[in-house]
Parts: structure tokens; C-alpha cells; sequence
């Protein structure tokens, strides 16, 4: 795994967004994900618009229990961050159909399409409180694949920010699962705020195990973990 530490959360959100910018224009499919750490990054790439896009842009993971117009819909939060504004026409938009058939089916039509991809040429990734990567919480398999899951109390707490009280959080949620994003081509794991620095050191320096589920992340060939001095400050120095 490689780790690139940066200064400050906005030098990390201009360098990725340079680099996102980039691969819009070169590869074919990339999965984009949702959260605070991404909103400085798509707000830079904004800059870029109009980009010329090649890649259709996939969602990471999806609330269950709210409509896909809420604003806090994850597809309505990347239809308005990134994908619009930026010129994804909706052919280049590849989401769930949780609002046209039901979640199994939703479920199977994705994990369909995503294999005939045969994973995706990057995947950008945050990193939740207790280590979750897409909403894949702790005791999550390195086999598990495209799902709908419980979300945990501590992360919906975490997204409480968006909701107005605790009971409007979703509980669950349709999430890519561990080993889709092993199949993924590339892998980018962004992590910001000092809030994060112990899971970022139990994921870098610690074993790998479900319990922290981005640690199950760190065999993949070609991964890059992007992080702010705060996120890294209790990494041990590389001697
Ligand atoms: C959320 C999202 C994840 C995101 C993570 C971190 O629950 N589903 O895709 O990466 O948790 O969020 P934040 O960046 O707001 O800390």
C-alpha cells in the first residue's frame, strides 16, 4: 500500500482532484464515493469543469428508507456534486435502480454490470470512524460482495450532520462489498481530520481483520492511501 501525506486537508483535496480530473478524461469506469472528506475534493474538480468525460461514474453505496430525490440521497449528493456539474451525461451515470424494481433485484442488476466490467478502473474511497470503507461495517468478509447492510450506530451518528435528528438517519443501506472493491483496478482511501488519526493508524499498522474493514483493503496491488497531517499524526516514522 502506498501512503502520500500531505500539509493540509485542502493541498490533498487539489491534488486528488488534479489527478481525478485526469483519469474522468482517460479510464472507462470509476466509483465515486460520498462524505465530508469528498465534498473539498469535488468542489476542486469543480474547477475543471467542463471536463471532457470519458469514465461513467458509479456510486459507492446507497441509503435504503429514502427516496433517491432526498437531498441526502447519495445519488442526489453526487448527481449535484460531481456528475452535473462536470458534464457526466446520465448515460455516463451508473446507479442502483432502487427506485425502479426492488432491492434484490437493484442488487443483482448492479453486481451484473459491474462484472461485466470486471471491476472498476478506480474507486475512490473514504474511511468511516470505526473503519468502514463504502458503508462495509466492521465484520464485513473479504468475499462479500454487492449488499444491502445494517448501518452502525457510531456512523449513524456520524452522518447525523446531514439528517435533523438521529431517527431520520437511514438504518441500512445497499453497499458495494469487500471484494468488489478488491476487484477494482485501483483503489484510492482518502482520510482527513485528526478525528480519524487512530483508525488510520490501526488500518496502516495493524493487522488485517474484519473488524476494521478497510485494513482487508491494504493486500490490494495497487492501492494509495491519501492523508492529511492530521489524519497521519500518530503513524510511526518511517525509518
Ligand atoms: C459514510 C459514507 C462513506 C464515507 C464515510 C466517511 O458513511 N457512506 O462512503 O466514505 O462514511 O464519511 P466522512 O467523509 O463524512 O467522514
Amino acid at each position: 500500500m502506498q501512503v502520500e501525506i500531505f500539509g493540509s486537508g485542502n493541498e490533498l483535496s487539489h491534488h486528488v482532484a488534479k489527478k481525478l480530473a485526469q483519469r474522468i478524461g482517460e479510464v472507462q469506469d470509476i466509483g465515486f464515493a460520498t462524505g465530508r472528506t469528498m465534498e473539498p475534493i469535488y468542489e476542486a474538480l469543480r474547477g475543471y469543469a467542463p471536463l471532457k468525460v470519458r469514465a461513467k461514474g458509479w456510486i459507492l453505496d446507497e441509503y435504503l428508507g429514502l427516496s433517491i430525490s432526498h437531498p441526502q440521497s447519495y445519488r442526489y449528493f453526487l448527481n449535484h456534486l460531481v456528475f452535473k456539474p462536470l458534464g457526466f451525461t446520465s448515460e455516463q451515470i451508473i446507479y442502483p435502480l432502487l427506485d425502479e424494481c426492488s432491492v434484490q433485484d437493484a442488487i443483482d442488476k448492479y453486481e451484473k454490470e459491474f462484472q461485466k466490467m470486471d471491476g472498476l478502473d478506480l474507486q475512490l474511497l473514504g474511511l468511516g470512524l470505526n473503519g468502514h470503507v463504502g458503508l462495509n461495517e466492521p465484520g464485513s468478509s473479504v468475499h462479500s460482495r454487492t449488499r444491502v447492510i445494517e448501518i452502525a450506530e457510531l456512523t449513524r451518528k456520524s452522518n447525523l450532520i446531514y439528517f435533523n435528528n438521529l431517527s431520520e438517519v437511514p438504518k441500512s443501506a445497499f453497499t458495494f462489498g469487500i471484494a468488489n472493491l478488491l476487484q477494482n483496478k485501483e483503489l484510492w482511501l482518502v482520510v482527513t481530520g485528526a478525528k480519524k488519526a487512530e483508525i488510520v493508524k490501526r488500518v496502516i499498522e495493524g493487522e488485517v481483520s474484519e473488524d476494521v474493514p478497510a485494513s482487508l483493503l491494504k493486500n490490494h496491488s495497487n492501492i494509495t492511501m491519501f492523508l492529511d497531517l492530521e489524519a497521519a499524526q500518530l503513524l510511526k516514522p518511517v525509518t
